[in-house]
Formats: C-alpha cells, structure tokens, sequence
C-alpha cells in the first residue's frame, strides 16, 4: 500500500510540472492558456510559432512520463504502471493550474517509451501517419491513443493493455472539446491557431 500511495503521488507530482506553461512565460509569449485551444501542450505552444518551444515542451512532457516510470522502478521497486498513470493524470489536471493542464499525449509516449516501447514506437507511427494525411494534431493523438491498448496486447500482457486502456480513456476525456470540434469540421490544423 505504501509503494502504490508513493507511485501515484510522485507521478503525480512529477506529471503536474507544466513546462509548455513555464517555457512560453519564460519566452514572454504570456500566458498559453489565452492561445488557442487554452491547452499547456505542445501543439498549443506550436501556435505560437515557436517551432523550438514546441518541440522542449514535447519533449519534457514526455520525459515526465519516462522519470515517473523509471523513478518507480529504481525508488519504489515496483508500481511502475501506476506511477505511469498518475504521471499522465497530474499533467492533464495540475493542482497547482486549478486541474486544467494538457492532453496528456506526450506524457504518455514518455510512458510508452519506458514501459512498453514497441507499443510506443508502434502510436508514434500512427500518430505520424494520421498527422500526415489530415494535419491535425488531435485526430493523430486520437488514432494513436486508440492503438494502444490493442498494440499492448498484442505486444505485451493484460497488465500494460489494461495501463494503455486506463491512459487511452483519460486522453481521449481531455480531447472532449477537440472531438467536437473534429465532428464539426472546424478543428484547426497543426501550427493554425484556429
Ligand atoms: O496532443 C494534443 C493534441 O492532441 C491536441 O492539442 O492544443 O489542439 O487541443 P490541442
């Protein structure tokens, strides 16, 4: 019981670092969450225009995701997953941003990445191929969140198809107002403010 509460708030508290937040502020560009879809990510930060912005927020988001992962295993010894889990959950929903942060797609590759990579490697190449042909960046993150669990299970065990599942459903809850906007026609296309 001790290793779950020490994973769960240690990835907690490791997803909920908002780096698209603290990057852009520290860019002067202001306050992120008044541009565009309102989200900490780096999609959102891609509508700045800052290429290079967007790409650190990439990737320490996802790096968040392989710390919480990593840090469980050589800490904790154990929990990893769990620790995973709450690393996509406190960056989707900070406390310290009233629990509106990101989406949670580039803290879960990092997960991926750490926990399961053929699974990873297989979302990041969905995620490339739908961003390719439809240029938006959420119909991507759907596509690839929704390839998880079925490339866990055929690449892993239940254990981490079950993890895929549990990410899968909160990134896809998070994307709410992207799915409307995709079923509307009117969801904008990468580095497009909207
Ligand atoms: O990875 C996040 C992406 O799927 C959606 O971001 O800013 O368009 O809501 P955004």
């Amino acid at each position: 019981a001790v290793a779950f509460l020490v994973a769960l708030v240690g990835g907690y508290l490791i997803g909920s670092v908002p780096f698209g937040l603290l990057l852009t502020r520290a860019a002067g560009l202001g306050d992120i969450r008044a541009i565009g879809s309102g989200s900490i990510g780096a999609t959102n930060v891609l509508r700045t225009g800052k290429k290079g912005l967007a790409a650190a927020t990439l990737a320490l988001d996802a790096l968040k995701g392989i710390a919480a992962v990593l840090l469980a295993r050589w800490v904790v010894g154990e929990q990893d997953l769990v620790a995973g889990t709450a690393a996509v959950l406190g960056h989707t929903m900070p406390v310290w941003l009233g629990f509106r942060g990101g989406k949670g797609v580039a803290t879960a590759l990092g997960v991926a990445l750490a926990a399961m990579w053929p699974v990873a490697l297989g979302c990041g190449a969905v995620w490339l191929a739908v961003a390719v042909v439809t240029r938006i960046s959420s119909a991507a993150s759907l596509s690839a969140i929704a390839a998880g669990p079925v490339l866990a299970l055929l690449f892993t065990d239940a254990e981490h198809a079950l993890l895929a599942l549990l990410i899968g459903v909160l990134v896809a809850w998070r994307h709410e107002s992207n799915i409307r906007r995709l079923l509307d026609g009117t969801e904008p296309k990468i580095g497009q403010k909207g």
